[in-house]
């Protein structure tokens, strides 16, 4: 299992890995292994909503699974903000970076819809069991840069 121990060695060994991870409004990814990474939240309210809806999401099989939870040191966290947990890495459909930028890139925006068009049956199903099962309402947020595959399963990625 990853501990806190290990992310903060491959935080301060791997700058560039960490400068170039995927992030939102958030928090920002980083993936330390093929079966692992960390997310890493500025607000500790925020990460410890998200964690308590993964992990309940997790049990049945909606979302990754979960590791530890817990806060960087302050030395690290001036650079990075420091709420984390670790988390299953899932199979991401599209690449998403929150830059809107990218909103006016023709080239993205056709993909993206392309693959929301491909997804939609499957993103509503998966809003509606994520509802029943751990009454939450992931639908305003369910695109697809907030999900992902896991052995060929769709499940959401963005619990915040
Ligand atoms: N479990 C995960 N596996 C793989 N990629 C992830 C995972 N969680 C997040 N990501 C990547 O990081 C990005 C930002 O994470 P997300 O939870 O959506 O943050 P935010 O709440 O800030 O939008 C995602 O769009 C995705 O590319
Ligand atoms: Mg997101």
């Amino acid at each position: 299992m990853i501990t806190k121990e290990k992310v903060i060695q491959f935080i301060k060994k791997n700058n560039n890995v960490v400068s170039r991870s995927p992030y939102g409004v958030q928090c920002r990814f980083i993936k330390l292994n093929d079966k692992w990474g960390v997310k890493v939240f500025h607000r500790k309210d925020t990460r410890d909503y998200a964690y308590d809806n993964q992990k309940a999401a997790a049990k049945y099989k909606l979302g990754p699974q979960i590791g530890q939870k817990f806060d960087l040191p302050i030395t690290l966290s001036e650079d990075y903000d420091g709420y984390c947990y670790i988390t299953e890495v899932a199979k991401i459909l599209i690449k998403y970076r929150y830059d809107y930028d990218r909103w006016e890139d023709h080239k993205y925006t056709k993909l993206w819809d392309e693959i929301t068009e491909k997804y939609k049956n499957r993103i509503n199903t998966l809003c509606m069991k994520l509802q029943k099962k751990i009454n939450w309402d992931f639908e305003t947020d369910s695109h697809i840069g907030n999900v992902g595959l896991l052995n060929g399963k769709l499940v959401c990625i963005d619990f915040g």
